[in-house]
């Protein structure tokens, strides 16, 4: 089958919306668009229903016990502000202290900022080379003031898998709420909120093939019931934890979107593991000096994260303009600096500016990964050519040893 240019490999930063999921919201805007908290007539009524429906869906694709423990949201960001900012206010009189981990992702990270600046202390772990957090530093990171900790799923970088139960189980010993992102982890590996010892847990319909600007915050009710500040106030939708009218096609499209994830999950997985497999083995076969960023092992099955030595990251984000991929380097973000989650992992800077992450998802093919492996390896090969780093290393000579100065 012939490959069909540019490829879409970015599925961390969004996903295509399934057909079936589109099919499934369609209805609800022009059909059935009721308002799902104007319960005295037909129209309010059908779209309630389908928002439970959803819910069921939702709660389902999580290992939740019960669908009331659903917070529709607009998405992860606002999930984990309400999550993070929602528990610090309510737990205030416990304690002032929140434990969360240095590759987090912004909305996490600046959210703790943010209660910084209101006089809340917080711990950032830092990560193993591994991209895993080090369970020993965070027990030691616990004290009797401590009441939130907040560790991702997948990160959405290099893809590494936390050890959820194993952090759920500390935070339970040590009666400390546990709140997980896990926009990058829904659908992609296998989640249990019981089974994980999981208190609160954010997830984006947008990364699992629903639509943007839909999400949902998981808040346990028993064992312990967790109680949050809202962070809008208004007509008291949500129980009170999210006010506004609720977007009934978006949260039918984000109900059936964890509905596939849940139904295609064993097939899913494994389809899209292989293509990673592929790809990897692909790249290695052809090119030597490439490193993988971010533990082999414990990773999401769509994730590659890859830095190619000896080549100049721009230049070859360019040479494979007809590739949507995401990268470490500087001049694909608003900043600067390469990317602080390579950074936290030791990678040096001109590795994190060659980095690649390669983002498999649902629509991918293997043909699409055989063209990806060629241009790629053309692409390197050239811009090696050109580099007199890439010829001396040629030659034999320890780049380390060199005195590039001349003193
Ligand atoms: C780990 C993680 N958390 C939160 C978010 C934010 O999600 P949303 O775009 O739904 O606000 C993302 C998406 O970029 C993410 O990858």
């Amino acid at each position: 089958m012939a490959v069909v240019t540019p490829i879409y490999l970015d599925n961390h930063s969004t996903t295509r919306v399934d057909p079936r999921v589109v099919d499934a919201m369609v209805p609800y805007f022009s059909t059935y668009y009721g308002n799902a908290a104007s319960r005295t007539h037909v129209f309010g009524r059908l779209a309630e229903e389908a928002v439970d429906t959803a819910r069921g869906q939702l709660a389902k694709a999580i290992g939740a016990r019960t669908d009331k423990e659903i917070v529709l949201t607009s998405g992860a960001t606002e999930s984990d502000n309400l999550a993070i900012k929602g528990a610090a206010h309510m737990y205030r009189g416990k304690g002032d202290h929140l434990i969360t981990v240095c590759t987090e992702h912004k909305a996490v990270l600046d959210a703790h900022h943010a209660l910084e600046q209101e006089g809340f202390r917080v711990t950032f772990l830092p990560v193993q080379p591994n991209g895993l957090v080090d369970l020993t530093l965070l027990q030691a990171a616990i004290t009797d003031q401590t009441i939130l900790i907040s560790i991702m799923a997948v990160n959405n970088e290099i893809g590494v898998v936390q050890p959820l139960a194993e952090i759920g189980k500390i935070c339970k010993e040590r009666g400390v709420l546990f709140f997980c992102d896990a926009a990058q982890g829904v659908g992609k590996i296998a989640i249990d909120v019981e089974a994980m010892g999981i208190d609160l847990l954010a997830f984006t319909a947008h990364k699992m093939y629903g639509p943007k600007g839909v999400g949902a915050l998981w808040v346990r009710r028993k064992n312990p019931r967790v109680r949050l500040e809202p962070l809008f106030h208004g007509g008291g939708h949500e129980r009170g934890l999210r006010s506004g009218t609720l977007a009934v096609p978006l949260i039918v499209a984000f109900g059936k979107a964890a509905g596939l994830a849940t139904a295609e999950f064993a097939e899913e997985t494994a389809r899209i593991g292989a293509l990673r497999q592929r790809l990897w083995d692909g790249l290695r076969a052809n090119l030597a000096h490439i490193e993988l960023n971010g533990d082999a092992v414990a990773r999401a099955p769509g994730n590659l994260n890859v830095s190619f030595a000896y080549v100049e990251g721009e230049s070859l984000l360019m040479g494979i303009s007809d590739i949507a991929v995401s990268s470490g380097s500087a001049c694909t973000s608003a900043s600067l600096e390469p990317s602080y989650v390579l950074k936290a992992l030791g990678v040096h800077d001109e590795m994190a500016h060659t980095s690649i992450r390669f983002g498999i998802g649902r629509f991918n093919t293997a043909e699409e990964i055989d063209y990806t492996v060629a241009r790629v390896t053309e692409v390197v090969n050239r811009l090696r050519e050109m580099s007199p780093l890439w010829e001396m290393v040629q030659e034999g000579i320890d780049l380390s040893t060199v005195n590039w100065t001349g003193h």
